[in-house]
């Protein structure tokens, strides 16, 4: 005994340093344990500094109390000699990837108060004996997997089988596998503040001694399977956060909570509740947030909610509420949410709501809400409102919060316009007016919104046109405009949405015909049904997903059985080209019998041509009354000339006549079908040729293209002059007489006026003057005499237009583009300049101005030049 004394005493001056050794080597054996990770590099055997200054480490009296590592990327074990440290109290070890059960070993850290393991990947049971922490007062395990998943047995942790250690003041096991009751033991824990247990597998009811402690301040019981009532009696008058939501639970809200003069934040969103909600909560001074939704409640609400407290989030929706809501819900101006859809409120909208400058979401669809709109509430930063299904009534709001993203007024009783100041509502992502008295136009301004992803107007009195040029709407998805009075042609605008997918235009008044660019858009569900519409159904959408579409446009054909809709009187499954005079105008000219004569084998007869024209693929027509007998002379020469000319030649560059029919009223001649039209369309009328691309992307024709058209030209005129015997004049050559197909290879089409020529080189005298204006060789007007050179000289304005862009018409007030092409080159301009700057490529300068100056050398002087 004496000898032991003597040792003590003897160590006596040195245990304290000794002890610091002993907690250094422990230190430098955790590191080795963790595998020496980067973020110790700085924990090293030193006998100069202290591992008290290490930032892991808090020491009281020179010895380790304190370690913690949060959020390092720990993968190993908890070290089993951890508790070597013997005087830990604060063990910190969140945000790991810490592995295996609940560490036993940390037992023996006799005197830890404060274990934090939450956020790691422990698996298994919470041991029941975890009470031997005897002085533990600050417990979690949140958010780990603690429950059966370790292989052999499937374990499931109970909650019941827990002894909980007495001293606790904060516990949190939120977020893992637990099932069973909540210990009535709980309810012994006196110093309890804070009890965590959110999103487990709980069952039971709430111990009715959890309500009694009295230093109680947070409750998170949500989202678990919790059933009954909630405890009647309620003395924990700390409570500052209830959340009881998402579980099962029944019976009313006890009269108590209007006793928690502490509580900010009432959660007991998505059970069963019900009954009225006690006025008494109404009066509470500090409630911030009250979150009933989704309940069985009834009744009227507290007349004094948020008169007394400076309410932010007010959330009753999906319930049964009726009467008014409380007039001073606003009082303080901190509301941001009102969320009160579907239930059965009534009258107006609280004046306090027009004055609440910080809300930003209003959902109260579904009631029975009538009168104006509060006028404040439009000048607000509201982000959503949604006030759907009610009788409100007035005007829409000339300006709005231009943050505004969910504007939803359907089924009220709104009348008036749509105000142009929607365009300064940017943000707008859904914009939904359906079912209101909303009369006017469609303006333009509508249009300007790029985030728009769902226009619905149905069912309103809107009129006129729909707006012909779409200045964004970019982002659309669906509109639908259904059930209103406009009318005029469906804009080929629409077409060009790059993102629609759902469009409905049933129930009005479009005429005209189903724009073919509607085509382009992949998976349309379409409705057009109970319109003016005629004409063909475009080929694409004749299948089985099209068949509700069209219904109901009594002018609308189809070509075939697919739909169930009036076939057109004959299908043509081949597009064709028609060009077609009419001789006279009599009533029922298309039942005239019809001749037909045919240059190839065709597989369609007459009636399949008459009824397959559409405006789209006639190239040219007139009409003529019978009183010009010149005229009708020259007519018939014309069709005879092309007629007799076409049916004799045959070249890729071309344009290839199918047949040719008449009657007594009109004759037509039937092309091959060339998709892109003429070329004049795509140098001069882009808006046009925009319809007939398939992405809106190249509406210039690029310079490669032009190029290749004008050697395509060349061929072809090359052909006419050179290898046909007699030689072809054309006569007519001008860019609306060149025709693309749908690789923009040019055919030269109309020879009405193109006569062989006796002998090659020869002039042939012409009764009368043809051509058009800015493409006839000035010799030819002068004297009416012809040769191939009047062909060359045309193609050289063409040269001029496909490498300046301008009309051929377009010189100055009397001259044509030929003149002043010459009059630049002799004040010797810079060719470059002259060139269209879109088409223009640095590549592609030297072929352009070669082609310019073609251009200029076929129109210089009949005789010297010849075809290049
Ligand atoms: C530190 O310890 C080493 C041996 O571990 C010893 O050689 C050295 O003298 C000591 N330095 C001081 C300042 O005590
Ligand atoms: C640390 O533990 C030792 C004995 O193990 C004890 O003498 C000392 O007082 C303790 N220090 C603290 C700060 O608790
Ligand atoms: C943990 O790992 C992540 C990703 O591997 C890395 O970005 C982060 O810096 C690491 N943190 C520490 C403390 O090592
Ligand atoms: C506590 O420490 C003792 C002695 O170091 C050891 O035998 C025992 O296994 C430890 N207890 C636990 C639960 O690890
Ligand atoms: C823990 O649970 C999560 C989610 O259930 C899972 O992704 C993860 O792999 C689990 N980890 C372990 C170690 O079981
Ligand atoms: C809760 O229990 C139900 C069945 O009782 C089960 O389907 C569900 O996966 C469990 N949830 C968790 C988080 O374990
Ligand atoms: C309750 O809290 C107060 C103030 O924080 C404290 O003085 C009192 O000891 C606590 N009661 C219990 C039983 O811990
Ligand atoms: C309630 O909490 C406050 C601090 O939030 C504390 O001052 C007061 O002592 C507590 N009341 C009781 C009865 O514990
Ligand atoms: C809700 O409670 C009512 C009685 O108040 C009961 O009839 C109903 O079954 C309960 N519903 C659910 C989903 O628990
Ligand atoms: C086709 O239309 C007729 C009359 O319009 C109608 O009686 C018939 O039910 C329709 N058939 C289908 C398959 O829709
Ligand atoms: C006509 O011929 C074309 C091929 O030249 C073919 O695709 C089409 O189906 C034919 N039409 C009919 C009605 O037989």
């Amino acid at each position: 005994m004496s000898i032991l004394l003597f040792i003590f005493f003897f160590t006596y001056g040195n245990s304290e340093s000794q002890l610091y050794n002993q907690e250094h080597e422990i230190l430098l054996n955790i590191k080795k344990h963790f595998q020496n990770p980067s973020f110790l590099s700085h924990w090293i055997k030193s006998n100069t500094s202290s591992h008290c200054s290490w930032p892991e480490i808090l020491c009281t009296k020179n010895s380790v109390t304190s370690l913690s590592m949060i959020n390092t990327n720990i993968t190993q074990t908890i070290p089993p000699f951890l508790c070597e440290l013997k005087n830990l109290t604060y063990i910190d070890f969140q945000f790991n990837c810490i592995p295996n059960e609940f560490p036993k070993s940390l037992y023996n850290c006799s005197k830890l108060e404060h274990l934090d393991l939450s956020q790691n990947f422990f698996v298994g049971t919470i041991p029941n004996d975890i009470d031997r922490l005897a002085h533990l007062q600050f417990l979690s395990l949140g958010a780990n997997n603690f429950s059966g998943d370790i292989p052999m047995s499937i374990e499931i942790v109970s909650l019941e089988r827990y002894q909980v250690a007495l001293n606790l003041i904060e516990i949190d096991l939120s977020e893992n596998n637990l099932v069973g009751k909540i210990p009535n033991d709980f309810g012994e824990l006196q110093r309890l503040t804070y009890l965590s247990f959110f999103m487990n597998n709980l069952t039971g009811k709430i111990p009715s001694s959890l309500f009694m402690l009295k230093n109680l301040s947070t409750v998170y019981l949500a989202m678990n399977s919790l059933f009954g009532e909630i405890p009647n009696v309620v003395e924990a008058l700390n409570l500052t956060k209830i959340d009881l939501s998402m579980n099962n639970l029944v019976g009313k809200i006890p009269n108590d909570f209007g006793k928690l003069q502490q509580l900010t934040v009432l959660n007991l969103y998505k059970n069963n509740l019900s009954g009225e909600i006690p006025q008494s909560i109404g009066n509470l001074k500090s409630l911030k947030g009250f979150h009933v939704f989704k309940n069985k409640f009834s009744g009227t609400l507290p007349s004094d909610f948020g008169l007394h407290s400076k309410l932010e989030y007010f959330r009753i929706e999906i319930n049964n509420f009726k009467r008014k809501l409380p007039e001073n819900l606003c009082y303080h101006g901190k509301l941001q949410i009102l969320g009160a859809y579907e239930n059965n409120l009534s009258g107006e909208l609280p004046k306090s709501i027009g004055n609440c400058s910080n809300l930003f979401a209003l959902e109260i669809d579904r009631n029975e809400f009538s009168g104006k709109i509060p006028s404040g509430l439009w000048n607000m930063n509201l982000v959503t409102f949604i006030i759907s299904h009610n009788k409100f009534t007035g005007e829409m709001p000339q300006n709005f919060s231009s943050s505004i993203s969910l504007f939803d007024i359907s089924y009220n009783q709104f009348y008036g316009g749509i105000p142009i100041g929607v365009s300064s509502w940017t943000n707008l992502v859904k914009f939904i007016a359906s079912k209101n008295y909303l009369n006017g136009s469609i303006p333009q301004e509508l249009t300007t919104l790029p985030n728009l992803e769902r226009l619905l107007l149905d069912q309103n009195q809107l009129k006129g046109s729909l707006p012909f040029d779409v200045i964004s709407w970019k982002s659309l998805v669906t509109l639908n405009l259904s059930q209103n009075q406009l009318n005029v042609q469906i804009p080929v605008s629409i077409g060009h949405l790059p993102s629609l997918s759902v469009l409905d235009l049933s129930e009005n008044q479009f005429s005209g015909e189903i724009p073919l660019i509607l085509t382009r858009l992949r998976n349309l569900n379409l409705n057009l049904s109970t319109n003016h519409l005629t004409g063909r159904v475009p080929i694409e959408f004749e299948n089985s997903a099209y068949d509700r579409s069209f219904l109901n446009n009594s002018g609308v054909c189809v070509g075939t059985q697919a739909l169930n809709l009036t076939l057109c009187k004959s299908g043509l499954k081949k597009p064709i080209n028609v060009s077609r005079w009419f001789l006279e105008k009599k009533e029922q000219t298309l039942e005239n019998s019809w001749e037909l004569i045919s240059f190839q084998r065709l597989n369609f007869t007459e009636s399949d041509i008459v009824s397959s024209m559409t405006e789209q693929n006639i190239i040219g027509s007139g009409g003529f009354g019978t009183s010009n007998r010149n005229l009708r002379q020259e007519l018939e020469a014309s069709f005879r000339a092309e007629v007799r000319i076409l049916s004799n030649i045959r070249h890729r560059n071309i344009v290839k006549l199918l047949c040719c029919i008449s009657n007594e009223d009109s004759m037509m001649l039937v092309y091959e079908y060339l998709r892109h039209s003429s070329l004049d369309k795509w140098l001069h009328n882009k808006n046009e040729s925009l319809a007939m691309l398939d992405s809106a992307q190249h509406v210039v024709l690029g310079w490669p293209k032009r190029l290749r058209i004008a050697i395509r030209i060349a061929h072809g005129l090359c052909y006419m002059h050179h290898d046909c015997s007699p030689p072809i004049i054309h006569r007519y050559i001008k860019t609306s007489n060149i025709l693309l197909d749908s690789e923009f290879n040019a055919k030269v089409a109309d020879f009405g006026f193109a006569r062989f020529l006796t002998k090659p080189g020869q002039f042939n005298t012409m009764s009368a003057l043809v051509g058009s204006f800015g493409y006839m060789a000035p010799e030819y007007v002068q004297t009416t005499r012809i040769n191939e050179k009047i062909d060359v000289f045309s193609f050289g304005v063409i040269l001029l237009e496909l490498t300046t862009s301008k009309k051929a018409t377009c010189g100055d007030e009397h001259s044509s583009l030929a003149q002043w092409a010459w009059r630049h080159i002799q004040a010797e301009s810079n060719i470059i300049e002259l060139l269209d700057n879109e088409v223009m490529e640095q590549s592609c300068l030297d072929e352009m101005c070669c082609i310019f100056k073609l251009g200029i050398m076929c129109t210089a002087t009949l005789l010297l030049v010849d075809l290049p």
